[in-house]
This record gives C-alpha cells, sequence and structure tokens, in this order.
C-alpha cells in the first residue's frame, strides 16, 4: 500500500492498463463459460444499491421484502409460488445449503449423497466441508443417471439424492422424475441442481420444446438450485436457493442476536451478503418478464443448433450428444481434443476442456459472426493436425 494516496485518475489508468489484457465478454472470445456480460439494468440496480446488507436484515426490511419477492417469482418459475429461499452467492453456495439441510434433516452419523457423475465440483466441495461421503453414478448412453444404479446405491446411510436439470458438461436433464419417485420411496431428500438449466428449460417449454419435468411439480423434489448470474443475466455474485416449503429453508437457519438492525435470522452461508444481487435480480425479472428471457433463450438455441450442424459437417468432429440447451459438446475420434483446445487458446478463444470433448456455451454475449470466426478457425485446426 502507498504511503500517501494516490489521484483517481492516476489509480484508473493503471488499473485500465494492468486488465487490458483480460479476456472481455463483448470480444466473443468467451465461449466456454457459463457466465455473460449482465444485463445493463441489472448492472444500474446492482450499483445504485452496493451497500446494502441482507445480513443485517433490520436495517433492510424492504429490501428483505423484495428477495422474498424474488424468490417467489423464481419458485413461480419452478413450479412453486410458495417456495422459499435465498440469493446466495452462486451454485456452490446454494448445493451446500441443499446437502447441509439434507444431513441435518437426517439425524445420520455417516451421512451418504448419491449424486451422478457428471455431478459438478460444488458438491465435492460441499461433501468434504459437512463430512458427506459422495456416491457418484454412471451415466447412461444418453449421458443421465443411470436410475436403476441410483437405487440400488441406496443404503442406511443415505440422506440424499442430488439430480442435475443441465449438467455442466453437456447441459443434459437427468430423469428427475424417476429420481422424484424413488425419493419419495425411499423418504429420502431430493436436490435438483438446475444452476444452469433452471433459466433455461421453463422457457424453452414456453417456446414448444419438449422439456422433461425437472422442478417442484415433482412430488419428491425437497430444494432446487437456480443460478440467476448464468443464464440469468444477473450481476455476478447471484445464486438462488429455493426449498419447497419454509420448513425446509429454517433447517440450517441461525438466530444472530448482536446485530444494529436487531435479532435476525441467517439460513445462508455468508453472515454479510449483497442485498445489491437480491434487488438487481428483482429489477431484472420484472423488466425483461418472461417475453424477454425467451427472447434470449431462443437466439441462443439458434445458434447453438447452427454451431452443431457446422460441427457435424468437419471430418473428424462430432456432437458428443444433441443438444438439450445452449451448450454443445464437440469430441474427436481421430484427433486429440487437448491439442485442438490447445490449438484454439492460442488464437485467443476461451473454451472449456472436460475429459472426453471440448464444451462451448452459447452465452447471450456470442453473436453469430463469433460463431462464424470460430468454425473457421476450427477447420483450420483440423486441416493442419490432418496435414
Ligand atoms: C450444474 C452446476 N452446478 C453448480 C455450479 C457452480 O456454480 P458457481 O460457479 O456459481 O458456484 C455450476 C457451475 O458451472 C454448474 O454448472
Amino acid at each position: 500500500m502507498e504511503n500517501k494516496g494516490l489521484p483517481v485518475s492516476l489509480v484508473s489508468k493503471e488499473l485500465e492498463s494492468k486488465l487490458s489484457g483480460d479476456f472481455t465478454y463483448g470480444s466473443g472470445r468467451i465461449i466456454g463459460s457459463m457466465c455473460t456480460r449482465s444485463h445493463p439494468f441489472a448492472r444500474e440496480a446492482f450499483t445504485r444499491f452496493l451497500d446494502v446488507n441482507l445480513g443485517d436484515s433490520g436495517l433492510f426490511p424492504a429490501v428483505v421484502e423484495l428477495e422474498k419477492e424474488t424468490i417467489s417469482m423464481l419458485g413461480t418459475l419452478l413450479s412453486n409460488p410458495n417456495a422459499s429461499g435465498h440469493i446466495v452467492t452462486g451454485g456452490t453456495e446454494a448445493n451446500t445449503l441443499a446437502l447441509w439441510t439434507a444431513k441435518k434433516l437426517s439425524k445420520k452419523k455417516d451421512c451418504e449423497v448419491i449424486v451422478p457423475a457428471s455431478a459438478h465440483y460444488s458438491l465435492d466441495k460441499a461433501a468434504d466441508l459437512l463430512g458427506l461421503k459422495l456416491v457418484r453414478i454412471k451415466l447412461n448412453s444418453r449421458y443421465q443417471v443411470n436410475v436403476e444404479a441410483v437405487e440400488e446405491a441406496v443404503n442406511l446411510n443415505t440422506v440424499a439424492i442430488v439430480g442435475i436439470a443441465g449438467t455442466t458438461g453437456l447441459g443434459v436433464v437427468d430423469p428427475i422424475s424417476k429420481l422424484s419417485e424413488i425419493a419419495i420411496r425411499k423418504n429420502l431428500y431430493l436436490h435438483v441442481d438446475a444452476a444452469f438449466g433452471g433459466f433455461v428449460l421453463p422457457f424453452l417449454k414456453e417456446l414448444g420444446s419438449r422439456v422433461p419435468d425437472f422442478d417442484f411439480s415433482l412430488p419428491g423434489v425437497c430444494s432446487i438450485t437456480i443460478d440467476p448470474h448464468k443464464m440469468g443475466l444477473a450481476p455476478i455474485p447471484a445464486g438462488g436457493i429455493l426449498f419447497r416449503s419454509r420448513n425446509l429453508k429454517k433447517t440450517v437457519a441461525w438466530n444472530i442476536s448482536y446485530l444494529a438492525g436487531g435479532k435476525t435470522e441467517q439460513a445462508t452461508l455468508v453472515g454479510t451478503r449483497s442485498g445489491a444481487s437480491a434487488i438487481a435480480i428483482w429489477a431484472l425479472l420484472k423488466h425483461l418478464g418472461k417475453e424477454g428471457y425467451k427472447k434470449i433463450v431462443r437466439r441462443c438455441m439458434r445458434l447453438t443448433w447452427k454451431l452443431a450442424e457446422e460441427i457435424q459437417k468437419i471430418n473428424g468432429l462430432h456432437i458428443v450428444t444433441e443438444p438439450t440447451m445452449n451448450i454443445v459438446g464437440i469430441k474427436s475420434d481421430v484427433f486429440d481434443i487437448c491439442r485442438i483446445t490447445q490449438e484454439l487458446r492460442v488464437r485467443k478463444w476461451a473454451v472449456s476442456l472436460f475429459p472426453n470433448h471440448i464444451r462451448i456455451v452459447i452465452m447471450p454475449h456470442v453473436q453469430e459472426q463469433h460463431i462464424e470466426s470460430f468454425l473457421e478457425d476450427l477447420k483450420d485446426i483440423i486441416n493442419k493436425l490432418g496435414a
């Protein structure tokens, strides 16, 4: 730290120069991330209320009400306007809160949680923190969790099952209705990780696509993760944890007595937390409405299908599976995908590498010309590798 502070203009200039080499969404080069440039209106709302601390809720009762309305709007999207929950820092915190709730409710000593092999790392982190054993279940030929194997894995220590509505790698939706049946039959907690899919599937359904049931319409579903900072276009950080009922939400609530706003209840991992996130999401949901999100999803899907179609035309490359949402997996039986990724990164394409495929996510900042230019580079790389 400087002894004597520097003028704002000087510090700003230095900041700009230090950060100028980073990727930007506007460049269209980020095609492997689930994040995007936030909506300008959400950004404006966010910056206006940066200092609101929802952890000290007595100071900001109006924002508490806004958060409740936000959760109710998200709950309505997921077939339960009475859902209870919080706007949190992201999918990792939301998934952790769900497993924490399942563990506390069960009162078992050695707890196991059954998750698909495709589960996100956040569930490993949560399991490590909470002292849970994660039991990973193999996938079927459509990259969904194998339901029979889930049922076989249930034992006396099982406390929860997790299903995914939009896997990180491929955007696949697990057979959640089958998982719901198992959860009810075996009296287990069922959490759905719709961190990505939560802001895609409801709109795809309204656009006429066949979307399997994945939300609170299924009676076994206890909680859902839905991330506004992914396809919700909210500024980072913005995750969502929704519980079927208020009682479930209160399982991990703590009474905090010392705060300036008076006694409060906190049911999130963090204490001090952003009210600006909840405000920005509330504002954006109101502003865009279903029609606005449908338009965004329709555009992303149109580009996704175009990309998938073009990939199939390149000799030696294939798509892993038909895209369910705006994620395309690219694989090859001929070329080393690590090598292709390396070459793409040399050409400044920020793609995402999984063990057996390259993941492209067509987020709202990706334009048709970016896809065209990516395909040109990809074809060129394949030509050179094949030569
Ligand atoms: C399905 C799924 N769940 C959870 C997460 C974790 O979300 P975050 O990075 O916001 O913590 C991700 C991140 O990509 C994800 O794809």
